[in-house]
């Protein structure tokens, strides 16, 4: 999987004059099914969130408020996407190197993931990550 995989994912709004309503099904809207929800807040002006990567989890990540952007780079390319709407979410499949930045005042950041948090998952290291990367297909 390269970074080609990783979308911005349309996702349904009802829309109703007493407020509107999107969901997100795993396996549906999202190729995965969703074993955990986590989301960041309170996010101070300035800060920087990931720096890692991840072996084998997948996750979709929504602006669920304000706005922040997200940087990935699968060892070759890296492109910047940027997340403001709560109908929108972006598809972040397994060996990505992340860096979320640029959060907006009161942005929350969810994060639907394939798997439980476990800490053996991560590459906090980029030149292991590029290293691992390059022995993939399509990178
Ligand atoms: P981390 O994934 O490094 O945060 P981010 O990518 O958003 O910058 O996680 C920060 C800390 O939170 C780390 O000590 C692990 C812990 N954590 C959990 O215990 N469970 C979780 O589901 C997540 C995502 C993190």
């Amino acid at each position: 999987m390269s970074i080609k995989d990783c979308k911005i994912v349309e996702l349904p709004k009802i829309s109703d004059p007493r407020g509107n309503l999107s969901f997100i099904e795993g396996g549906q809207h999202i190729p995965f099914d969703i074993k955990r929800v986590y989301y960041l807040y309170d996010v101070p002006g300035g800060s920087d969130r990931g720096s890692h990567a991840h072996k084998h989890l997948h996750q979709f990540i929504v602006a669920m408020s304000g706005s922040f952007d997200v940087v990935l780079d699968d060892g070759q390319q890296k492109h910047r996407f940027h997340l403001n709407r709560s109908y929108y979410g972006l598809y972040v499949c397994p060996m990505m190197w992340r860096d979320l930045d640029n959060f907006s005042s009161g942005a929350v950041c969810m994060v639907l993931a394939s798997e439980h948090y476990d800490a053996v998952d991560y590459i906090r290291d980029y030149e292991e990550f590029s290293l691992a990367a390059k022995l993939l297909p399509n990178r």
